[in-house]
């Protein structure tokens, strides 16, 4: 990332009429220059600022990109604002499973609906959906009036597609199937003032044999040390106190440095920097979990108590077919080895339902898993067909009403042990992080204990931001109702 000062030093040398640079982010520094000026048409042609709208779908990596989006229409000088009606709309999609495809292509008639109204109106798309071919192809037979697609690989070069954009009345298509490039030192606007998440690294080399993410995330590359404790550090002077450290597999992280470092190790620096409150980081592939990441966390005073450790089955069988390289044992063995040396530890999970050739005996297996290990939150999801990946070429697929049948029973599983779980905190007093204000109630914060629970009390819209230390009162399933102290 990069301060607006320290940007507008640098955009202040620069000559729009000298050559394009051809290094990055120097030539992203141009062509935000450059954008300044094609909005400032805009504003001009429409008695104010444009506005625009960032709609994330999909997971935090996605939710990051927006920010990083998000900065740089800031520094162009879009004002950012929720609704669609706004001048200009981007869509940041998620492929994972077929209905955040189906929710897009819905709401896109919608938005054509409303460029019919404002013929100015400009509408991108970018995200992991963007990486798969055959959506192109619709998008291009079916959806003409889509100004700007892009993909995952090329986000940084956004500053140069937008003006693009402006400078083409045909739909501009820009993506990449796989790069190695890294991009530093670009704005962003965070969503939170005192909470960010941060890439550790891009892609993912699993393939497991359901998942889409390795085809439109591409292969595994860590962000270097220095970079990463730098923008830490930068969050941290702007007012962050906690981080999401994000990887598809944090756990890999670093293997594939000139310079390799352990995930262990990282965490070890990043926990001495000052003023930084608290760690978290997504997701953990449970076969790279390794001892030395258990102790660190167990001697930290700053990496928070809670681990995602996604499940997916608990039937070895499946796992296997699964490419997950973990058995039912195995997971067994390390979920117990993290809560018996780290006791407070909150474990959350993500289990998938109806794999191709999954038996309600397989199901019964997840369900052990679940009771064993005691999840204070899991997320429970259908399978979906993933075109291109191993598993859709599986001839076994589930029937619905079987897999509905499955999920039932894991889902009523799942809110049985969490409730159970989650109770275990009661009448406790812990510290929580004030995220906001309540969505229901105006007269209740909503705060995130270390563990990741969340709970409701009463409290001024001032402390948000703040960690304070609250009583949890009363458990409501996954949440508690508290008081502060
Ligand atoms: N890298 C993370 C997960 C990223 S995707 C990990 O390995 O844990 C988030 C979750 O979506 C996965 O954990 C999985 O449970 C779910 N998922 C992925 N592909 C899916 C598919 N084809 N159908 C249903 N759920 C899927
Ligand atoms: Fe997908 Fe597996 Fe990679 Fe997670 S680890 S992103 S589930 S391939
Ligand atoms: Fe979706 Fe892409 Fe994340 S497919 S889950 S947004 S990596």
């Amino acid at each position: 990332m990069i301060f607006t000062t320290e940007l507008e030093h640098i955009l202040n040398q620069i000559d729009l009429d000298a050559p394009i640079p051809e290094k990055e982010p120097e030539r992203q520094y141009y062509f935000i220059k450059k954008a300044r000026k094609l909005v400032e048409k805009e504003t001009q042609r429409l008695g104010r600022k444009p506005t625009c709208c960032v709609n994330t779908f999909g997971c935090q990596m996605n939710a990051r990109d927006s920010e990083k989006l998000s900065g740089i229409l800031e520094e162009t000088g879009y004002e950012l604002i929720e609704a669609e009606d706004a001048d200009f709309v981007i869509y940041n999609t998620c492929t994972v499973r077929d209905n955040a495809n189906q929710r897009v292509y819905g709401r896109l008639g919608f938005l054509n609906s409303m460029k019919k109204k404002n013929p100015h109106k400009k509408i991108a798309l970018c995200g992991c959906m963007m990486q798969e071919p055959s959506v192109i192809e619709k998008i291009k037979k079916s959806y003409r009036f889509v100004d700007l697609i892009f993909g995952t690989h090329n986000i940084y070069k956004f500053p140069e597609l937008l003006c693009s954009m402006f400078e083409n009345d045909r739909m501009v298509i820009d993506i990449w199937q796989d790069t190695n490039a890294i991009v530093e030192d670009l704005p962003v606007e965070r969503k939170y003032p005192f909470k960010s998440g941060i890439n550790i690294m891009f892609g993912c080399n699993n393939f497991c044999s359901y998942c889409i993410v390795p085809y439109v995330r591409g292969r595994e590359r860590s962000r270097e040390p220095k970079d990463i404790i730098r923008e830490i550090e930068m969050l941290v002077a702007d007012g962050v106190v906690e981080i999401m450290l994000l990887g598809q597999n944090v756990n890999s992280y670093g293997k594939n440095l000139e310079n390799p470092v352990s995930f262990a190790q990282l965490l070890q620096e990043i926990e001495k920097i000052e003023g930084l409150e608290r760690i978290r980081f997504m997701t953990s592939h449970p076969k790279d979990l390794s001892d030395e990441l258990i102790e660190v966390m167990q001697h930290s005073k700053k990496i928070c108590r809670h681990l995602h450790l996604p499940l997916q089955s608990g039937s070895t069988r499946i796992l296997k077919e699964m490419n997950r390289r973990y058995t039912k044992e195995q997971y067994l063995a390390l979920a117990e080895k993290i809560k018996r040396e780290i006791p407070d530890i909150s474990l959350t999970t993500d289990i998938i339902v109806g794999f191709p050739g999954e038996t309600p005996e397989d199901v019964d297996d997840t369900i052990d898993v679940i009771q064993k290990v005691k999840f204070d939150n899991a997320f429970t999801f259908i399978y979906s067909k993933r075109t291109g990946t191993p598993a859709a070429a599986m001839e076994n697929q589930v029937p619905e009403a079987v897999v509905k049948e499955g999920f039932d029973r894991v889902l009523k599983t799942v809110q049985d042990t969490a409730r159970e779980q989650v109770s275990r905190l009661n009448g406790q007093t812990l510290l929580a992080l004030v995220e906001e204000v309540n969505e229901q109630d105006a007269s209740l914060l909503t705060g995130r204990l270390s563990n990741n629970t969340i709970v409701h009390f009463p409290g001024e819209p001032s402390l948000i931001g703040k960690i304070v230390n609250v009583n949890l009162k009363e458990n409501h399933g996954f949440y508690y109702i508290g008081e502060m102290i």
